[in-house]
């Protein structure tokens, strides 16, 4: 299908959520028209930040109601859409059924709509990489789009925290097989990474990696499950990675595309950053909280030289979309400053 007009009418799913947010900034700063898809439209906590958007004011953006847990709830919102980024969560990933059933929905709505032409799903890197046996990061330790967690494993199941991993493999097959069938619409699948970057509400400062170095600023923080390096994209590249999908001429139904910068450090290391690249705010940096048991903690080294031995590409979403990713450094320095000033997080600093 061709690529999505930049004047035409898109919806984004998720859209008061931290990255759905930056998907409707980056698709309004590119001049497509906006429908943001949240739950509650009245919930100002929410979507206050949307309503003082400039083109909130024009009507270049509006505000639509819609759960997706609820049959048929965007055949409305989708109709007239040439474009879909369908960002946002589900209530749960650990009943797959569920996660089936909530595709299904937001299918239906496309199918019916007759004017969605591309559809981009987001799912994570978690459904790249996310083993049941990290044995099998050393036997496949290119970390790359065509690359899936090992399936065949008996111990990847829900009951073992595989939900989340599991039911975005589900979405993104669901999407393509659907899109094919159908042959009107392509569905193409964003895999970002752990995302950090300026936050646009209060609310996004409690959730997410984000959410996470709020944490560190208010002076407590923990280690990441095993012992894994944070595997960066700052939230505007991730955005400008969904709406770069919406926009290529290179892009096929039931590709996937990996939203990271490549870059990974440790968390003691992000931490530490915040002193680096921001002196002025005179921060105390906390040590780090291990609560993993001593079997995984006597692991860590091991854990450590596993992950290190990772390679990460993001060869495939430059070439399709043009595009380039900051530093680390970079997002660490908005993350912090939003965090302080959008989201009021109260910095532990150094005695004087
Ligand atoms: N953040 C990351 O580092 C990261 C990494 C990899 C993948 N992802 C994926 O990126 C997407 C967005 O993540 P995020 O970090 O932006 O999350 P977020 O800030 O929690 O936003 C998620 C949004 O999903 C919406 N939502 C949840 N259940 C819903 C339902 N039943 N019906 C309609 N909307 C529902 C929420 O809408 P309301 O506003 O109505 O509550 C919320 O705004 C998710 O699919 C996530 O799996 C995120």
């Amino acid at each position: 299908m061709p690529p999505i007009p930049r004047n035409s009418t898109i919806a984004v799913t998720g859209a008061a959520g931290y990255i759905g947010s930056w998907v409707v900034q980056r698709a309004l700063d590119r001049g497509y028209r906006v429908r943001a898809c949240v739950r509650d439209t009245e919930d100002l906590a929410k979507t206050g930040f949307l309503r003082a958007m400039p083109a909130f004011a024009s009507g270049r953006l509006t505000l639509h109601a819609a759960d997706l847990d609820n049959p048929g709830c965007f055949d409305e919102i989708f109709a007239g859409c040439q474009g879909v980024a369908h960002v946002s969560h589900v209530s749960t990933y650990d009943d797959q059924d569920y996660v089936r059933r909530t595709c299904d929905h937001i299918i239906q709505s496309i199918n019916n709509s007759g004017s969605v032409n591309r559809v981009i799903v987001t799912s994570s890197v978690a459904a790249v990489m996310d083993e049941a046996d990290i044995q099998e990061l050393v036997r496949r330790p290119v970390l790359y789009e065509d690359r899936f967690p090992d399936e065949s494993n008996a111990r990847r199941t829900t009951d073992r925290g595989k939900g989340y991993s599991m039911g975005k493999v589900v979405a993104e097959r669901a999407f393509a097989e659907a899109a094919l069938g159908h042959g009107r619409w392509d569905a193409i699948t964003c895999c970002p990474a752990d995302n950090v970057g300026p936050i646009q509400s209060p609310h996004h400062a409690t959730t997410g990696w984000q959410g996470r170095i709020a944490g560190m600023l208010s002076g407590e923080y923990t280690q990441t499950p095993a012992y894994r390096p944070w595997m960066t994209v700052d939230v505007r590249d991730c955005a400008d990675a969904h709406v770069g999908l919406l926009d290529s001429d290179r892009v096929r139904n039931g590709e996937r595309y990996i939203a990271w910068s490549t870059d990974a450090r440790n968390v003691e290391d992000i931490c530490a950053s915040i002193d680096r690249l921001l002196p002025e705010l005179n921060y105390d940096s906390p040590a780090v909280t291990d609560p993993f048991p001593e079997r995984i903690q006597a692991r860590e080294a091991e854990l450590r030289s596993i992950w290190a031995g990772t390679e990460l590409r993001n060869e495939r979403i430059r070439a399709a979309t043009g595009m380039e990713f900051r530093s680390l450094d970079e997002s660490i320095v908005a993350t912090v400053e939003t965090l302080i000033s959008v989201g009021g997080v109260d910095v532990r600093r150094r005695k004087a």
